[in-house]
């Protein structure tokens, strides 16, 4: 069920998402250096298509033209802490290194580049950025929050859905480390990360321990989908047709892939005619 957003117009213009566009790619620029250069312009390029994928769904969800201003603040500045912990870790997990949330906040509030927003808006624009990462959403959250926690959610999901599948489709790459997280390729699928997607719930992250653990988790992110625009992207891209076509054929995988394909149809049926009222 979606909110009545009727009466929430954010105090931001356009001129103001062109000058935070400013500040993000000053940032960004500002950690080009080195000779690890392709890991940022990773972050870089995903936030760009963060940007664009919420720009997306909020059309799509008829959202307002303030409300989307909001919006695509939250997407440019949602990895911001990305930069940070690859300039201090060389990595991008959170568990090896602080948490890339909390990390964008505190850049965020030292940079002052949100100061030109109402304190209660800068507020919901850091809670939202800190809930972007978490396996759970507060549940005690206001409607409009949750709401816009959702949406970046659901943009941040289709872009990384996009990366993890044009590289699995590569036939004659290199390993990237990044990208899998450093896991070995051995076969078979944890027992654990099977039972969660069989049951419709995430997988966590601390339960992985293969590469195939990992694609398993990426489909199962399906289950943490929220708009209608967002199901009906994954299923015409085909991003968890490529994700079951990267794993080894056995029983139990098609047992799985049938019960996901299920649930984006029922998904997408169910979501037929959501929009919000802007
Ligand atoms: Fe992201």
């Amino acid at each position: 069920m979606l909110p009545d957003l009727s009466h929430f117009k954010p105090h931001i213009s356009p001129e103001q998402v062109e000058t935070c566009k400013k500040r993000f790619q000053s940032v960004v620029d500002s950690y080009k250096h080195g000779s690890d250069i392709e890991n940022i312009v990773l972050k870089e390029t995903h936030t760009k298509r963060v940007y664009q994928e919420i720009i997306f769904l909020g059309t799509e969800l008829g959202l307002g033209e303030k409300q989307l201003c909001l919006a695509q603040i939250t997407a440019l500045f949602h990895d911001i802490g990305r930069f940070e912990q690859y300039a201090r870790y060389q990595t991008f997990m959170d568990r090896q290194s602080e948490n890339h949330a909390i990390l964008g906040v505190k850049a965020l509030k030292k940079l002052k580049g949100l100061n030109f927003l109402e304190k209660s808006l800068k507020s919901l624009v850091f809670r939202i950025i800190l809930y972007h990462n978490r396996a759970v959403l507060p549940p005690k959250e206001t409607p409009i929050c949750l709401f816009f926690s959702k949406l970046l959610r659901d943009a941040d999901k289709l872009d990384i859905w996009r990366v993890v599948t044009d590289y699995y489709c590569q036939k004659d790459r290199g390993r990237n480390k990044t990208i899998e997280l450093d896991l070995p390729d051995i076969p078979g699928i944890s027992k654990t990360v099977s039972k969660c997607l069989m049951n419709q719930t995430i997988v966590d992250i601390n339960q992985i321990s293969s590469l195939n653990d990992l694609k398993l988790l990426q489909i199962g992110w399906i289950f943490d989908l929220n708009f209608r625009p967002a199901f009906k992207a994954v299923q015409s891209r085909r991003y968890l047709e490529m994700i079951f076509e990267a794993l080894p054929p056995s029983k139990e995988i098609r047992l799985i892939s049938n019960m996901v394909f299920a649930y984006l149809e029922k998904q997408n049926l169910n979501n037929e005619h959501a929009t919000v009222k802007p």
